[in-house]
């Protein structure tokens, strides 16, 4: 399954060091060549010599070391890999890659690879919940790095919480989701809108939402991982877009309605996760607004609903919506499935804990004209976003 794959496995230094040992043998198991770097406190856990035999390759400890196993070539780890896993990943390698220090073979080879790098952090549950820790792991899923949830339970050290390493087994699965997929949408044309709009009031002011761009841009990703050539029109997020797809910025609906529209031809599969604002201020002033005695009437006209055209205009495209509801969700949901034509509408309640506008999780409905309505329990925005494909692709039968 994994044939002709490379992954690079980092250890550092935790004491689940040792179940990264239990990782490597499964991916060798699956086909895979893999490489691992050890920090030098991952070596006062695990000898290398663990590693070497189970991966039947040189293992990489130090780079300020005479190259004794790896050659000039080292660099080229980062450049040969497809995947690079830190597990366990301790806070200090967190930090490291989310400030840009390189001061061992690990750091470095991450900093120089372009590879889909995920961590699996290990730690004691205060270290884990620690802000900093936790600003160095936004910054980074911001930057387009994956972390593998850790688990709850009794620590190394005693105290029960979050912070012990994923199993083994869920780490493996998680990385061939994340960064080896099949190739199910090979050369399929996909567009997705994600994000907020934004209507201008005046030259500073504008009407927006609290879309955080996440679940439309992990769509992107997970389609483009899948082999999809994606389309990503997107308005203001913090987000970098995953490399590889088409990106294109927009600011209002009726920019993002343009775009969707210039592109709406060649595409195979539309998937609508912005959340479009309904209306924008009739005359937006062309200088800044001064404040008077009285209140001010801001005068809204009606965007036009893009989801809707789509749903007139469409061929053979798989037509896929979202209803960001607060109440009656399966309701409102169907009646959006039909008005708009839409061939798969993702229901989610946002109000729900773990679900909704700027959660790394969510947790959906998949509602289909045939009336199936499948429910996706929570799960991270990158999985509902796979779900959603898989969902497509059989639609699409
Ligand atoms: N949508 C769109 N253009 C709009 C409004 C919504 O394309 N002007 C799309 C969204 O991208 C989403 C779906 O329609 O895929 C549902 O959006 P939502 O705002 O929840 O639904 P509305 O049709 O606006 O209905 P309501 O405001 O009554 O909930």
């Amino acid at each position: 399954m994994l044939k002709g794959k490379n992954i690079v496995v980092g250890v550092t230094g935790g004491v689940a060091a040792y179940k990264a040992c239990d990782i490597v043998s499964r991916f060798k198991k699956l086909g895979a060549e893999v490489n691992v770097i050890m920090t030098k406190a991952a070596t006062e856990f695990v000898q290398p010599q663990a590693f070497q035999a189970l991966s039947q390759n040189p293992v990489t400890v130090d780079m300020f070391e005479t190259p004794r196993y790896w050659d000039i070539e080292h660099i080229s780890l980062a450049q040969k890999a497809d995947v690079l896993l830190v597990a366990p990943a301790t806070a200090n390698i967190i930090g490291k890659v989310a400030n840009g220090i390189a001061d061992d073979m690990l750091s470095t080879t991450i900093m120089a690879s372009t590879a889909k790098v995920v961590f699996a952090p290990a730690m004691n549950t205060k270290m884990y919940e620690n802000v900093i820790v936790q600003d160095n792991i936004k910054k980074l899923k911001n930057l387009g790095y994956h972390f593998i949830q850790p688990a709850s339970g009794r620590l190394a050290c005693g105290d029960i919480g979050v912070g012990k390493l994923c199993e083994p087994e869920k780490i493996v699965e998680a990385v061939i989701e994340i960064a080896l997929p099949v190739q199910d949408l090979a050369g399929k044309n996909l567009l997705v809108t994600a994000g907020p709009t934004v209507e201008t009031i005046d030259p500073v002011r504008f009407i927006s939402n609290r879309s955080s761009g996440k679940m439309g841009y992990a769509i992107a990703e997970a389609a483009q991982a899948r082999g999809a050539i994606v389309t990503l029109v997107s308005g203001p997020t913090n987000i970098k877009p995953p490399a590889g797809v088409d990106f294109m910025p927009t600011t209002s609906a009726i920019n993002m309605y343009d775009t969707v529209m210039e592109h709406f031809n060649k595409q195979d599969i539309i998937i609508k996760a912005a959340a479009v604002g309904d209306y924008r201020p009739e005359n937006p002033a062309d200088m800044k607004i001064k404040k008077q005695e009285g209140n001010l009437t801001i005068n809204l006209v009606r965007n036009p609903d893009i989801l809707l055209e789509l749903g007139k205009r469409k061929t053979n495209q798989i037509l896929v919506g979202f209803a960001a509801e607060t109440n009656n969700l399966l309701e409102y949901a169907t009646g959006k499935l039909n008005k708009k034509n839409a061939d798969l509408i993702v229901a989610n309640d946002v109000t729900e804990n773990g679900a909704g506008f700027g959660s790394d999780t969510n947790i959906v409905y998949l509602l289909d004209r045939q009336g199936e309505q499948r429910k996706i329990e929570m799960a991270s925005k990158l999985e509902i976003a796979n779900k959603i494909l898989d969902k497509v692709i059989e639609l699409s039968k």
